[in-house]
């Protein structure tokens, strides 16, 4: 769909999820990901860059799962994140939007819960690539569990920590030669419709994430 349809549907408030790809299961078990080795850090920043060109392929399990981890996975034995939060309040959820359904990173149990059965990419953002690219990750966040941060600074402390779990994304994806581009110019209510969000909850960005397109 092109951007400027995408863009007059948003104003009517129609812009809708396709329906799903194949049979999504309603949780993804992912393989343990792997926590060691790669491009070396000072590598992959040199390397870390936006791209905005995908191809259709998806990405395998295994790659998925690294990327989730390397994004906000739980990488200490007390619960911690790979990126921080103020308080340690974690109060970010990581919803993955496939081809075959929607669904929200459980990074404590390793796995993927389906939260809807049916295409979201498309809602992701007005951008035309978002569509066709395997994988749009949105980043929510919960003011439920910011209770101990002043309500003033409740959107921006969340979005700093938003940017970090971006940030980690980018640099997984210049260690795997994907390509991936954080989005702000986004449908906000659209994507909170879709993934039957709470009043708690805000959308904050998104991000695309994919193999180049050749
Ligand atoms: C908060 C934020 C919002 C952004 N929103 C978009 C967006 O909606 N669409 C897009 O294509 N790029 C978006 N970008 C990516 C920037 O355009 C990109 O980072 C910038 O052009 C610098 O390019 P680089 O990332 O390759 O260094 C955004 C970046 C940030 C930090």
């Amino acid at each position: 769909m092109s951007t400027l349809t995408k863009l007059a549907l948003g104003m009517m408030g129609q812009l809708r999820p396709r329906p799903a790809q194949g049979e999504g299961a309603a949780s993804i078990a992912l393989p343990e990901p792997v926590r060691h080795g790669g491009m070396p850090l000072m590598d992959a920043l040199a390397k870390r860059h936006s791209g905005r060109e995908f191809a259709r392929r998806e990405l395998p399990l295994p790659m998925l799962s690294g990327l989730l981890w390397a994004a906000y996975g739980v990488n200490r034995k007390d619960g911690g994140r790979t990126a921080p939060s103020a308080l340690n309040a974690q109060e970010i959820d990581v919803y993955v939007a496939l081809p075959s359904g929607a669904y929200l990173y459980d990074a404590a149990t390793n796995a993927l819960q389906r939260v809807a059965a049916s295409d979201l990419r498309s809602v992701t953002g007005y951008q035309d690539f978002v569509d066709e690219a395997p994988l749009d990750l949105v980043f929510v966040a919960d003011h439920a569990r910011m209770k101990l941060v002043p309500v003033g600074q409740r959107e921006s402390y969340a979005s700093a920590a938003a940017g970090a779990i971006s940030q980690n994304v980018y640099l997984f994806a210049a260690a795997h030669g994907l390509a991936t581009v954080i989005r702000a110019w986004i449908d906000r209510g659209a994507i909170a419709d879709a993934l039957g969000l709470t009043h708690d909850q805000q959308v904050l960005l998104s991000q695309t994430v994919g193999y180049p397109k050749r």
